[in-house]
């Protein structure tokens, strides 16, 4: 069945089920998104997506929510931006402390999402201090994938990835609050546990904590992301 809905003021005609995120897709609207991607459930972890909908007093995220007729969806005003911002500020208190302000240094060479939201929205790196990750050392592996622990912001993306897609043994989460993290059972290299679904986990990484280095057969030493 065809519905109608609103977003910032454009009505957009969509199929009843989808969700808010994909009828503004759609409609070429654009909703920032860290921790959806299409090809799985959604991870519904970094509130980035935030919209709301008139006559409701909580911010709702975009990626989860399905369409009902006749909703009027609000995805651009200064507080459904403020929140987006506020969000982005605890991702970035996550990711491994930034001393030069935003300018983490991987981000230049890399598909970095967080980066370019937070720019946009302003997002200030310094508002939450609490939990911010210590530099922890990227490991890699075998096949050229690199691991910075210290860049990963839990979205969960690449965990969901592995279970959705049955791959054995996949990725976890292991540890508590500001020290959570992904891992591998009994120690297997995480290039290993991802199997199949490795290309797949990198390309949805919103940050540089996943990420493949082509130099690697020929300079083990090498630092791709400086
Ligand atoms: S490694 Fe990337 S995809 Fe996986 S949880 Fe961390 S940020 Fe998300
Ligand atoms: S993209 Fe919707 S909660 Fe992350």
């Amino acid at each position: 069945m065809i519905i109608e809905i609103t977003i910032d003021g454009k009505v957009i005609k969509v199929n009843d089920g989808v969700t808010v995120l994909d009828a503004a897709r759609q409609a070429g609207i654009d909703i920032p998104t860290l921790c959806y991607c299409e090809k799985i459930e959604p991870c519904v972890s970094c509130f980035v997506c935030v919209v709301k909908i008139k006559g409701q007093e909580k911010f709702i995220p975009a990626c989860a929510t399905k369409v009902q007729n006749g909703m009027i969806v609000i995805n651009n005003s200064e507080e459904v931006r403020d929140c987006r911002r506020k969000a982005l500020a605890l991702l970035l208190s996550e990711h491994v402390a930034l001393p030069n302000g935003l300018k983490c240094k991987c981000a230049s060479k890399t598909k970095c999402r967080l980066k370019a939201c937070a720019e946009e929205y302003g997002a200030d790196h310094t508002r939450y201090t609490i939990g911010q990750r210590r530099e922890e050392t990227r490991k890699i592996y075998d096949s050229g994938l690199v691991h910075e622990p210290g860049k990963c912001i839990t979205c969960g993306k690449c965990v969901t990835i592995t279970k959705e897609n049955g791959i054995k043994p996949g990725l976890s989460f292991k540890g508590r609050g500001s020290n959570v993290c992904i891992s591998a059972p009994f120690e297997i290299p995480f290039d290993k546990a991802m199997g199949e679904a490795l290309q797949l986990c990198v390309d949805s990484c919103p940050t540089g904590a996943l990420w493949i280095t082509p130099k690697y057969k020929n300079d083990k030493s090498e630092s791709a992301h400086e």
